[in-house]
């Protein structure tokens, strides 16, 4: 099955870390013969990142920049426009979440830095990559959720949350701007053996006890998410508007 992205121009946030999903989604876009701008905030990941695009032959890159930072999305998009021209397929993937507590416990700062990344990071880069998109009657955004976006996530109440948000943002901003030739659509990873659970303040064992649970036994890989997202942000789910997609091994 040919996907069609041959040539064209994506940008995919947070694909710095080298074991994470914005690494693979950038990744699997390349060998389907798309240009990558990565971003990331780890500017050693996110050159590293497309150094190995351009390994694979393609065009990249690397622009360090925090996406809950208005500024700093407006100078990112206005870089890769000066080099690339246009860009086609945006997927907003940067997110975090906390270390898991109560929601009694959860401190209000918490949330602040959960609906910062996950929520505004999107609200930026989209609105700041949508005006040439809609210029040129065409364009792509895929924007990575969170099983925990629909199940919900003891504990973790803030980032089930943040993601539920995502989710609706999907969908109400792919009812306007379909009709502009822009399609949007999101991809729920389930748990993942990314950076995300190594370092982000999560128990030790977390990993393998939420494996257990996941009816495939194993975890979501970056190229489990990559090909979803390569799929979503073709031609071919020209008929898929404002979905979410949920690749967790059937766990959600
Ligand atoms: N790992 C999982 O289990 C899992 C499950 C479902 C959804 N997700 C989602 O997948 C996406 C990718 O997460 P991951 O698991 O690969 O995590 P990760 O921590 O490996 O990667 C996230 C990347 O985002 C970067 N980043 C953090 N803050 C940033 C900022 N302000 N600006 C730009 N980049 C920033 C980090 O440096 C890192 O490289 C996130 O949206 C996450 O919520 C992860």
């Amino acid at each position: 099955m040919e996907l069609g992205l041959e040539g064209k121009i994506a940008m995919v946030t947070g694909a710095g870390s080298q074991v994470g999903f914005g690494r693979g989604i950038a990744m699997i876009l390349a060998r389907q013969g798309c240009d990558v701008i990565v971003n990331d905030v780890d500017e050693e990941g996110v050159k590293k990142t497309a150094a190995d695009i351009v390994k694979l032959g393609r065009r990249s890159l690397a622009i360090v920049a925090d996406v809950t930072k208005l500024a700093e999305v407006k100078d990112m998009v206005k870089k890769s426009l000066e080099k690339f021209g246009r860009i086609d397929i945006l997927v907003n993937n940067a997110g975090r979440a906390t270390k898991p507590t109560p929601f009694v416990d959860t401190p209000e700062e918490n949330w602040e830095k959960v609906f910062n990344l996950n929520l505004y990071g999107v609200f930026y880069c989209t609105k700041a990559v949508l005006p040439q998109m809609l210029e040129r009657k065409s364009g792509k955004i895929v924007n990575i959720a969170s099983g925990a976006g629909i199940s919900g996530m003891p504990r973790c109440v803030h980032y089930g949350a943040s993601k539920a948000a995502i989710i609706a943002f999907t969908r109400g901003l792919a009812k306007e701007v379909i009709g502009s030739g822009i399609n949007v659509n999101a991809v729920a990873p389930g748990v993942g053996d990314t950076k995300f659970l190594i370092t982000g303040e999560f128990p030790e064992g977390e990993i393998d006890r939420a494996v257990a649970t996941v009816p495939t036994r194993r975890s979501t890989t970056p190229d489990d998410v990559g090909n979803m997202v390569a799929y979503l942000a073709s031609d071919l789910a020209r008929q898929v508007v404002g979905q979410t997609y949920l690749v967790d091994g059937g766990h959600a």
